[in-house]
C-alpha cells in the first residue's frame, strides 16, 4: 500500500474528492472500524488545512467515548446533548459551528479550537458515534465541508463492520 505524501490542491472540492479515492485505497479490504477510523482521522488531519484536531467519538452506554485522533489530547467522555459534539449526535445531524465561544455549553479541550464540525455517524438509523474536526480558524468550515466530510463519513460507515 502507498500513502500520498503531499496535501491535496485544488478547489475544496477537488480536495475532498481526492480525500475520498485515498479513503477507498486505505479501507480497501479492510473492516475494522478502529483502525479504519485511526487513518481516516490522519487523512483529514493531513490532507486539510488550518485543523488542530481532527477525530472520533463513539456512542458507549449512552455516553459519546473518545476514539482515535489527531491532535492534542482530548476529553474523553461527552455527555448526549451537551458540547457541540453531544448537541450533533442527539439532533442526528452535522453541526457547523463558527466561532466555538458563541456556542452554549461548548467543551473546549484544546484552547487553540476556535470553529468545529461534527458529523454524525448513523448506521442502520441509530447514532453510533460523531466525527469532530476543529479549526484555529472562526468560520473556517462551509456548506462544502459538510459534504465532503459527510461523504467520508459515508465512506467509513460502509467500509467498517460494525
Ligand atoms: N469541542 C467539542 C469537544 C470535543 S473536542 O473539540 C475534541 C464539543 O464541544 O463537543
Amino acid at each position: 500500500m502507498t500513502f500520498a505524501a503531499e496535501r491535496p490542491t485544488g478547489t475544496k472540492r477537488e480536495i475532498y474528492r481526492e480525500l475520498g479515492l485515498q479513503a477507498r485505497g486505505l479501507f480497501e479490504g479492510e473492516r475494522d472500524a478502529i483502525a479504519n477510523a485511526a487513518n481516516l482521522a490522519a487523512l483529514i488531519f493531513g490532507g486539510l488545512d488550518d485543523l488542530n484536531w481532527a477525530g472520533f467519538y463513539f456512542l458507549k452506554d449512552g455516553q459519546l467515548v473518545l476514539g482515535p485522533f489527531q491532535g492534542k489530547p482530548a476529553c474523553v467522555r461527552i455527555e448526549m446533548g451537551k458540547g457541540v459534539c453531544g448537541t450533533a449526535a442527539a439532533k442526528r445531524e452535522t453541526l457547523i459551528v463558527a466561532d466555538v465561544h458563541e456556542f452554549p455549553g461548548h467543551i473546549a479541550c484544546d484552547v487553540a479550537s476556535n470553529s468545529e464540525i461534527v458529523v454524525p455517524l448513523i448506521r442502520d438509523g441509530r447514532v453510533i458515534g460523531v466525527l469532530d474536526i476543529d479549526s484555529p480558524t472562526r468560520g473556517r468550515f462551509d456548506g462544502e465541508d459538510r459534504v465532503g466530510l459527510e461523504s467520508l463519513a459515508a465512506l467509513w460507515l460502509a467500509a467498517s463492520a460494525p
